[in-house]
């Protein structure tokens, strides 16, 4: 079921502004593929066109972007949290050494001993903190994750076998967030945060550009295929669908894509801020299945491109998402979606059966889909647990 819907009477037509792009723009998302793309264990995630389904729904295309392969972490957060581990790593070194500290050198392990001596840290609901952990272990700092009362097990296995020490609070996440700033302040570490807010802008930001690995692969693979009319965007503080919005928008500025972002009617913070037309905090009474979109407080850039970038803004039903993993894992090739990377088709679903709202989002059988399949089996007993009942 669509909970709630909100077409949004502020965005803009015009080229992605100067203004935006000091936000976010192309050369930061293509410096952060160039650095990504010589890791270890780097290779593009398949773009999966979803045939039966979009002739189900009643689209011509649905393009899907596999994430549940990256980096062996599951989620395109593998991307983010380890891109802003290694440029705090370098400015850090800058501010030690001087300015000529390369990350090449830090590949090459010039300042394994300097580096040794950092911790970073976050607050998650498991895939960020994942994402540093990997960091940390990668460039050789430590590290101290927080997770909240309800992050299951099987999340905080996930991160400790990358040696991060984890931390539970009994809370929600802005407990796990309270503390894991007190905690860092007392122990001189590092917040490493995918969500950015008045003064805490550059990390955040270095995690939208590595998020856009996806945007750059998804641009070459597009030379294949049709260029979509339509994105599906799944929002927890929405730096996520704020990077690939503003990808898309500054690459191809003729081509009147339309937005859609999809949150969890638990955590509507993205739908709410558009219809209050400001940043608006919401209280999450109930966690959602989808953790990855468990968040109460959009991210300051993340909600800046939005505001302006997105064409509609909707909130889904929990109960839509274990038959549309079930239909993914039942798909001709398989797809192993976990809760969160199923927002955007569980809501493309909905839509097509709500004509009024699929008119004005233009969606019909000419239209051309792409959706993010942003993580995999993360918590694989849930995951079974959710493919296997029916
Ligand atoms: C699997 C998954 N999808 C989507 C998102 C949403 O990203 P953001 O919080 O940047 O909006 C998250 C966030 O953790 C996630 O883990």
């Amino acid at each position: 079921m669509l909970i709630d819907h909100f077409h949004n009477l502020n965005k803009v037509r015009s080229p992605y502004s100067d203004e935006l792009k000091s936000i976010l723009n192309l050369l930061d998302s293509r410096e952060a593929f160039d650095e990504i793309s010589t890791w270890d264990g780097y290779k593009p995630t398949p773009l999966v066109s979803l045939k039966d389904i979009a002739l189900q729904t009643g689209v011509k295309k649905i393009y899907y972007k596999d994430e549940s392969s990256r980096f062996g972490l599951g989620s395109f957060k593998a991307l983010g949290g380890t891109y802003g581990v290694l440029k705090f790593i370098q400015d850090e070194l800058k501010k030690d050494i001087g300015s000529n500290v390369t990350l090449e050198d830090i590949h090459k392990g010039k300042f394994k001993e300097k580096i040794s001596r950092f911790t970073v840290t976050t607050a998650t609901d498991g895939n960020h903190g994942r994402s540093v952990a990997y960091g940390a272990k990668l460039f050789g700092c430590k590290c101290q994750i927080y997770i909240h009362a309800e992050v299951s097990l099987g999340r905080q296995d996930a991160i400790e076998q990358l040696d991060a020490n984890v931390i539970r609070v009994n809370g929600n996440y802005d407990e796990s967030l309270k503390l894991c700033k007190k905690e860092s302040e007392l122990n001189n570490w590092h917040i490493i945060s995918d969500t950015s807010y008045p003064g805490y802008t550059k990390y955040p930001r270095d995690i939208m550009a590595g998020y856009n690995v996806m945007s750059e692969e998804i641009a070459s693979q597009l030379e294949k295929i049709e260029m979509p009319t339509h994105i599906f965007l799944q929002g927890g503080v929405g730096s996520f669908p704020g990077a690939i919005c503003a990808y898309f928008w500054e690459k191809f500025p003729n081509s009147n894509i339309k937005f859609i972002v999809v949150e969890s009617e638990h955590a509507p913070c993205l739908i709410q801020s558009a219809q209050n037309n400001q940043m608006t905090s919401v209280n999450i009474k109930k966690e959602t299945m989808m953790a990855g979109l468990s968040c109460g407080e959009p991210s300051l850039l993340g909600w800046e491109i939005l505001s302006i970038g997105t064409d509609d803004f909707v909130a889904i039903s929990d109960q839509l998402i274990p038959s549309t993993m079930r239909m993914l894992a039942n798909n001709n090739p398989p797809i192993e979606a976990g809760e969160s990377s199923v927002a955007g088709l569980a809501a493309l679903m909905e839509i097509m059966k709500t004509q009024d709202i699929a008119k004005k989002l233009k969606l019909d059988s000419e239209s051309i889909v792409l959706l993010f399949g942003t993580e995999g089996a993360t918590d694989p007993e849930i995951y079974d647990s959710i493919i296997k009942a029916s």
